[in-house]
This record gives structure tokens, C-alpha cells and sequence, in this order.
């Protein structure tokens, strides 16, 4: 993949996330010029006599969606309804996943899986592969080709599961090491392997140690799942009886610190709440996946009045779109359900540079300033969308009439015109 791209303007109306609060900067007619080196050199209003084009008429500009939470082997099961969670993993999710140790297999379906992130505006996405290190390498070269950005890790489960699925924690971890060595900080931190366990039920306390001191030793970042459902929470109080409560049964493991992400966090306590942000870790927020699992809804604000970094993800394919504008209006109608609202300008924060933070890459993406890496979208909307808050409306609830028409990652354009 070529690193570099021709510098080049963006005349157009451009958002800019705000750094200091969960909100936009919005300049209505702006010049974003964009380097060789794929980085924004420069943001300024246009003057009133600009020769430059606007660069698409009718687009809203905005930096490229942050999918936190998405399952690569997944994708061909989007929207099984066989749920709730632990009847669904067996029942859709376990039988596909093993078919990717078929590399041909798993070598199509990386191919719709990347069209699908560039479809709706990811840019960069945290993702889980299978168990199998082929497919994880397969997937690894196929982001990279597509000139995606992201971490991606190998699913680690040593039980709990049929076998078809499962790999034992020594060469699961030898595996993990080996695609760290070839992908982490590949193409200059687009791409980084992420040690994944898939949740403490699918992993013996071996593993989920092993886990943790490989994050450690490599500074590597940990993703996993927590707190997502009571049949869930009940078996893993059952298997972990030492631990005090679910975040505990991390903590107890060495699992906790500011490079892990959980994902869900639908039933924690405050005692939990108050871990996880004393640890400085992230959340990813999966709201359409909660609602089609039933598995219940997040307490955004549980986790925003802690000031814990907090991203959207779609969790495909208990998720049923990857939209993070369609999981954002999700996020809105969870919000609202527990009692606190939020408003869709603050949620787009999230779904970019909230994501961003959440995944420690917002001191390269997830802005449109001077020195930020040129990731980038381009929504259209219609003529009548005009004032500040109809913007935001249409961006996440008028998606039909809003469609992503162009995508850019460190400058270079990825899809449309
Ligand atoms: N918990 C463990 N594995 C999974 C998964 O694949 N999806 C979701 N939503 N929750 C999980
Ligand atoms: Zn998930």
C-alpha cells in the first residue's frame, strides 16, 4: 500500500470534533488542505473569492467513523436471530466462526468485510477475528490492502465452546506473538494486533493470564466483553468464584489498565463502574446489538459522569448494520431509555473522536486539524438541510437521505468520487 498520496484541497462544509467537549466545530464553507505525507496541513474558511471547487456539492465532511466493537467471521451471520446471547453464540455464531479456518473462505469474506466498513464510513475499526491465526492473517492482509486502519485480534477461547472452535492458550498465545511481530505498527501504526480474549467464559484463568502478561510485555492492547447479559454474569460468577464481581474476574487476571477496552458494560455496579474508570479503561458502547440480543441497556451515563472514554461499536453480527450513524441513533433511543438523554451532535463525537480516544489513536485521527491524519467522509445531504441542528438530525436519523459518498484514510481516497 502506497503511504503517500498528492497533497490536495477540500473546499466544503466541514465538522470538526471538538477536543475539550462532545460537539462539533461547524465551518460552513472551509479549505482543508491535505499533504503528501496523507497528514492536514492547514484548516481555514474559505475567502469570499476562493477559486478552489467545492469539492462535492451537497456534502457534510466529517472525520471517518471509529468502529470500537466489530466481529470480522460475523459478517455473513448479521442479524441471526437466534439470540439471547449465550443461545445465539451456539446456536449462529460458533458454526460459522469455524469455518474459517478455510482460508479461502475466510479470504471472501475479508473482502466483503472491508467493502461493508467503506460502505458506511469506518475508517478504522477494533476487531475481532476467529480463533484461527490464518484467517487473522488473511484479514490482516486484506485491511491492509483495502487501506483501512485498525487493530485487529486473534479470538482467544481455550474452552466453552466446541472444539471446532477452540485453540489451547500455549499456541494461541505463540500465535498472537507471531502476528503481533508481523502486523503491529505495520505501515506506521495504520495497522496493530489488539490480544483479544473473547470473555472470561471462554477462557481458562491460564489463558486470560497468559493474555495479560503478553499485553504487558509487548505493550499491546486487550479488547474483550463484559457485563452483557444475566445468563452470562450468573456462569461466570460460577466459574470464577475467587473473584469479588465480573470486572474483578478481569482485574484478578491482570486485564485492567488504560489499553483495555470493554465492550457492553450493560449490568456493572457502581463498584464496577468505579474500577473500570480508577483503571482508566475504555468502553465500547453497542447499543443495537443490546437491543437485538435483548441483553438489556448501557448506562451511557454511568460511564460519562466517570469521564470514561467512550466509543460506539456495532458489535456485527449480534449488531445488526455496520452503520456506527445507525448505531449512534440506537445509542440515543438506549439514553433515553435509562433515563438520560443525549443529544445526536454529542453521539457523532463519539462514533469519531470519542472512538478515537477510546482506542488511544486521537493523537492522530479523529480530528480536522493541523498535524491529524486526512481520515475522512463525506456525507450527502439534501439542499434543505441547513441549520446547525437539522445537520445532526439528518446525520444520524435521515441516513436514507444522507448516504457516505466518499471515504479517505491518511488522505488517500478509498471509495466514491
Ligand atoms: N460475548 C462473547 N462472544 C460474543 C460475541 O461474539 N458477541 C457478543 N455480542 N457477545 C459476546
Ligand atoms: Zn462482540
Amino acid at each position: 500500500m502506497e503511504a503517500r498520496c498528492d497533497p490536495w484541497i477540500l473546499r466544503g462544509r466541514v465538522l470538526c470534533p471538538r477536543p475539550d467537549r462532545p460537539a462539533f466545530e461547524v465551518l460552513e464553507d472551509a479549505l482543508v488542505r491535505v499533504g503528501a505525507d496523507g497528514r492536514i496541513a492547514g484548516v481555514e474558511a474559505a475567502p469570499a473569492d476562493c477559486a478552489v471547487p467545492v469539492t462535492r456539492p451537497g456534502a457534510v465532511w466529517l472525520p471517518g467513523f471509529v468502529d470500537t466493537h466489530v466481529h470480522f467471521p460475523q459478517t455473513r451471520v448479521l442479524g441471526s436471530a437466534s439470540g439471547p446471547l449465550l443461545e445465539w453464540l451456539a446456536t449462529s455464531v460458533f458454526p460459522e466462526e469455524a469455518r474459517f479456518v478455510d482460508r479461502a473462505y475466510a479470504a471472501a469474506v475479508a473482502e466483503e468485510f472491508c467493502a461493508a466498513l467503506l460502505r458506511h464510513g469506518t475508517t478504522c475499526a477494533s476487531v475481532y477475528s476467529s480463533s484461527d491465526p490464518g484467517a487473522t492473517e488473511v484479514l490482516f492482509a486484506a485491511l491492509d490492502r483495502a487501506g483501512l486502519r485498525g487493530q485487529v485480534g486473534l479470538t482467544l477461547m481455550d474452552r466453552g465452546a466446541p472444539e471446532a472452535v477452540l485453540l489451547a492458550a500455549e499456541p494461541a498465545l505463540a500465535a498472537c506473538e507471531a502476528l503481533a511481530a508481523r502486523w503491529h505498527g505495520h505501515d506506521d501504526g495504520r495497522l496493530a494486533f489488539c490480544v483479544t480474549p473473547r470473555f472470561a467464559l471462554s477462557c481458562t484463568p491460564a489463558l486470560l493470564r497468559g493474555a495479560a502478561a503478553l499485553a504487558d510485555r509487548l505493550d499491546l492492547p486487550v479488547q474483550t466483553h463484559l457485563s452483557e447479559n444475566p445468563a452470562e454474569l450468573a456462569a461466570t460468577a460460577a466459574a470464577f468464584p475467587d473473584s469479588a464481581d465480573y470486572v474483578a474476574v478481569y482485574a484478578d487476571h491482570g486485564l485492567l489498565g488504560p489499553r483495555a477496552l470493554f465492550a457492553h458494560c450493560v449490568h456493572l455496579t457502581d463498584g464496577e463502574w468505579d474500577a473500570l474508570a480508577a483503571h482508566d479503561c475504555a468502553i465500547s458502547h453497542c447499543p443495537d446489538s443490546n437491543f437485538f440480543l435483548g441483553s438489556g441497556v448501557m448506562p451511557l451515563r454511568a460511564a460519562l459522569e466517570r469521564t470514561l472514554r467512550v466509543g460506539l461499536g456495532t458489535d456485527v453480527g449480534a449488531g445488526r448494520t455496520f452503520s456506527l450513524r445507525r448505531v449512534a441513533a440506537a445509542a440515543y433511543d438506549a439514553a433515553l431509555l435509562s433515563g438520560t438523554a443525549i443529544t445526536p451532535e454529542a453521539l457523532l463525537w463519539h462514533a469519531t473522536l470519542g472512538g478515537a480516544r477510546a482506542l488511544r489513536l486521537d493523537g492522530r485521527i479523529g480530528r480536522v486539524a493541523p498535524g491529524f491524519e486526512a481520515d475522512l467522509v463525506a456525507c450527502d445531504l439534501p439542499p434543505h438541510v441547513v441549520d446547525r441542528a437539522a445537520l445532526f438530525d439528518a446525520l444520524a436519523f435521515r441516513r436514507d437521505d444522507a448516504a457516505v459518498g466518499a471515504v479517505y484514510v491518511r488522505g488517500r481516497r478509498l471509495r466514491g468520487g
